[in-house]
């Protein structure tokens, strides 16, 4: 009988270096309610190294995160409002900017980071595909990224994954595409506070509404990117992209949840649709509900064409720790991309990248 015999030799047998392994840095730009998420997320994933915290909060400044996050109480890393000794002393790889939904808003701080030669990953909204809404700002933002050889990407799970990149990807086997019609269903009582804040909850109808036309409260940001997205990586040629007034959905009995009460006629939360047309046919629809107590909650793409496609993610990806999971995964890619203003459907295929390290 043969038998065959398995030999595992290690590499200082072999009388070779272990391969080189260095984690990334990372400097996180914005401490509120995701900033701080992410970067305990950071603190715990082996291949990323947490070098800096920026916020603009004055009650936060020289503050220690173990003062501030209850599940990193030994973190010593003091927050700092001074941008510019982060970027100069640090030598980080990326800055993660998790601000403001507003380009104009962000803009000075990616451009200081790449800059001073720092690539950049932000949640801001506008920043996904800016290249319609904001072409000026886009613009400055690409020249100072290939100046300085760095690269900058706008991501999240919507803009960035569920309703734009998941949808593209999905039309890969078909021969030919009609239709893209995208859900996302969610219960916002699982979101964070300022999620739900900005969908209205718990407002009367009038106040939310009020609310809503003066830009007070900005409901969900994104739609109209993800629809240019999808249409500029599938060369669609849509006529218009629309959004339309994003609707309140009312409580029909008291709902009590962990930010607030929201009593009967009040506002639980809010639907909002965007729409790509083309020759007065809706081409895309992005259907997008998020309110207290939502249920089921899915998200779902359904691709009329050859052959018809239908996915729905049972559950739904709860939004904030798809975010975290997108900034993370995403800063060994764009450490290694090419420079310039990158879009979610300009770089390889996003993947889960825990076990890449820095070469
Ligand atoms: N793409 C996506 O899928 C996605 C997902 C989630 C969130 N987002 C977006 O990400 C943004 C952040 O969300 P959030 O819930 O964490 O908001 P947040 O709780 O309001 O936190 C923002 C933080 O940034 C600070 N800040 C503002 N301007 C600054 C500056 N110039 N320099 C340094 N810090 C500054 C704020 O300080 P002050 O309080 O002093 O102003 C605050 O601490 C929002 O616009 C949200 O819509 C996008």
């Amino acid at each position: 009988m043969s038998r065959i015999f398995k030999v595992y030799i290690s590499c200082q047998q072999l009388g070779t270096q272990m391969p080189k392994s260095q984690p990334y840095r990372v400097i996180q730009i914005g401490f509120g309610s995701l900033g701080r998420h992410i970067a305990s997320s950071i603190l715990k994933r082996e291949n990323l190294e947490l070098v800096s915290v920026v916020d603009a909060n004055p009650e936060l400044i020289d503050k220690t995160l173990g003062e501030v996050l209850q599940d990193c109480t030994d973190c010593i890393i003091k927050i700092t409002d001074d941008l510019s000794s982060a970027l100069n002393s640090l030598e980080a790889d990326v800055a993660i900017v998790a601000t403001s939904s507003s380009l104009e808003i962000v803009v000075p701080i990616i451009e200081e980071c790449l800059g001073s030669g720092v690539n950049v990953i932000s949640i801001c909204e506008e920043l996904s595909f800016p290249y319609q809404k904001k072409l000026d700002l886009a613009e400055s933002i690409n020249s100072i990224a290939m100046q300085n050889g760095k690269t900058v990407i706008g991501t999240g799970i919507n803009p960035g994954y569920l309703m734009d990149l998941l949808p593209i990807v999905l039309t890969a086997p078909c021969q030919s595409v009609k239709t893209i019609y995208v859900t996302r269903h969610m219960n916002s009582s699982h979101r964070r506070a300022s999620f739900q804040k900005k969908i209205g909850t718990g407002m009367t109808n009038d106040e939310f509404r009020q609310n809503i036309d003066e830009g007070k409260i900005t409901g969900h940001v994104g739609l109209v990117e993800s629809i240019q997205m999808i249409d500029a990586a599938l060369n669609l040629g849509l006529d218009e992209v629309v959004e339309l007034p994003p609707e309140a959905i009312i409580a029909e009995k008291e709902v009590t949840n962990s930010f607030t009460t929201i009593k009967e006629g009040d506002v639980l939360g809010l639907k909002s649709v965007g729409l790509g047309v083309k020759n007065g046919e809706d081409i895309i629809t992005l259907d997008f509900q998020a309110y207290a107590e939502a249920t089921p909650q899915y998200d779902e793409v359904i691709i009329d064409g050859i052959p018809r496609i239908h996915q729905r993610i049972e559950g739904g990806v709860q939004g904030d720790l798809g975010t975290i999971g997108m900034i993370l995964n995403l800063i060994p890619i764009v450490v290694k991309e090419s420079p310039g203003l990158k879009t979610m459907k300009d770089i390889p295929v996003p993947r889960n990248t825990m076990r890449f390290w820095k070469e």
